[in-house]
């Protein structure tokens, strides 16, 4: 039964070993006996729970070391090149948008070439104001830090890398260096911030494998934050976006089934079940002037009113309104959005959809193959006309949108018709935003 190579206690003893053993006394207060008595699968059990135990220990170090966390500052000073100009006054001008752009440009430049490029995220101007020596700015800052790196520490480094940077970078824009104060803002606070900011887009998002059905993509949770479901009876009719936390814009022929504010409400988030947040509907404004002629499609415009503000996080939060002046530019690229069918005669999704479409010129809109001068000023066309790429049924009221130079987004156009869905020479036609921006205004006060 003995021979040499026999496994006990863990470990493969020899012959030798085992006469040795039984010239001994047998004694269980011998200690290596107790030992040699283990069996196998204990051994296996000790093995694999100090295995697990270490591996917690260092899960735990490099989660305190590593787990990165957003820290939010926000910076003022003066610029004393810029003389103040009342457009600054509205975030939505291209004066606003150009001032702007140049101090994030700078930002970026500032920590992008530092050591703390890979701990910077982002800057968003969130305030131009007049100042007797020109324009104070105020900004946001965006960093990543890790949670175990002390509020102080790095407050510092910021601080440090601001000044230091600023005076030695070339820039436009001059910078009076004794008017600088960086304050850090709790996380609260400083996505309160950025959440109340319309049009922005909190996370990155690109293009990473996701699959093309019938010419769309699904979205991601926080990539259209002000798409809304507009529902009767709690079933999905029409998409809207999110102006205010109380208003939402959409189309008229939403509510060909009825205006009575009890039987609507509104839900937030890219799945319509379950919804990130539903609100009930308070009041229901459509254009008086939609629906004078039977079968028209002008003016289809409508604002729906919240019962309650709606809780504004990175996920749902408002699309800025372009100014009544803005031109966006046939040809340039646009998002639509929404629950609606993926073919003509199909049926809504769960969960919300995007596509890229392109603006189509009225003339070209308005061609004797396209529409043949269906167009009103009142409407914008989008989409291709080789057809494929479209809204369709269930995304009437919902946006079109169009991100700035700055990378905020603004609404272009509200879905409003088609003939069927991606069909060649029938692009989407949409309600044109800016015509309609003052009866907006007038209505809401936005
Ligand atoms: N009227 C449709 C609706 O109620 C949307 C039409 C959009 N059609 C289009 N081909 N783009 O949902």
């Amino acid at each position: 039964m003995l021979h040499s190579g026999l496994w006990r206690s863990g470990r493969c003893i020899s012959q030798t070993e085992l006469l040795a053993d039984f010239s001994v006394v047998p004694s269980d207060s011998d200690p290596d006996r107790a030992m040699r008595r283990l069996e196998p699968w204990k051994i296996a059990v000790i093995v694999v729970a100090v295995i697990v135990g270490l591996a917690l220990i260092i899960g735990l170090i490099t989660f305190f070391l590593c787990n990165d966390q957003d820290r939010y500052y926000n910076v003022s000073f003066l610029i004393t090149n810029v003389n103040y100009d009342p457009q600054y006054n509205r975030q939505t001008t291209d004066e606003f948008r150009n001032l702007s752009e140049g101090i994030e440009t700078m930002m970026s430049e500032i920590f992008k070439e530092s050591f703390l490029s890979k701990r910077y995220i982002r800057s968003h101007v969130v305030n131009l104001s007049p100042d007797p020596g020109g324009v104070l700015a105020s900004v946001v800052l965006v960093f990543k830090f890790a949670s175990a790196d002390s509020e102080a520490t790095t407050w510092g480094h910021v601080n440090r890398v601001l000044r230091r940077r600023l005076k030695t970078i070339p820039t436009s824009l001059d910078v009076d260096q004794s008017t600088i104060r960086l304050t850090e803002l709790n996380k609260k606070n400083g996505d309160n911030l950025l959440n109340n900011c319309c049009g922005i887009r909190r996370q990155a998002f690109s293009f990473t494998g996701v699959e093309r059905i019938t010419g769309g993509q699904r979205a991601r949770e926080g990539e259209w934050p002000w798409q809304a479901s507009i529902q009767l009876d709690g079933s999905h009719r029409c998409g809207a976006s999110i102006i205010s936390n109380t208003w939402l814009l959409t189309a008229a022929h939403c509510f060909r089934g009825g205006t009575n504010p009890r039987r609507w409400t509104a839900s937030f988030g890219i799945l319509l079940r379950p919804p990130k947040q539903k609100k009930l509907v308070r009041r229901i404004i459509v254009h008086e002037r939609y629906g004078n002629v039977v079968v028209d499609h002008e003016h289809d415009v409508a604002v729906v009113e919240l019962a309650s503000p709606i809780e504004f996080t990175s996920d749902v939060h408002s699309v800025c309104l372009p100014e009544a002046s803005h031109i966006f530019p046939d040809n340039s690229s646009c998002f639509v959005t929404g629950w609606g069918a993926l073919e003509n005669d199909g049926y809504s999704v769960n969960q919300l959809r995007q596509a890229e479409v392109k603006i189509i010129s009225t003339e070209i809109c308005n061609s004797r193959q396209v529409y043949g001068g269906a167009i009103t000023p009142g409407m914008l066309c989008a989409g291709y006309l080789e057809g494929q790429v479209d809204a369709c049924q269930g995304d009437s009221g919902g946006p079109l949108v169009q991100a700035n130079s700055r990378g905020i987004w603004y609404l272009v156009g509200i879905v409003s018709w088609g003939d069927e869905c991606g069909k060649r020479n029938k692009p989407g036609v949409y309600t044109r935003v800016t015509y309609y921006r003052n009866w907006i205004h007038s209505k809401t006060g936005i």
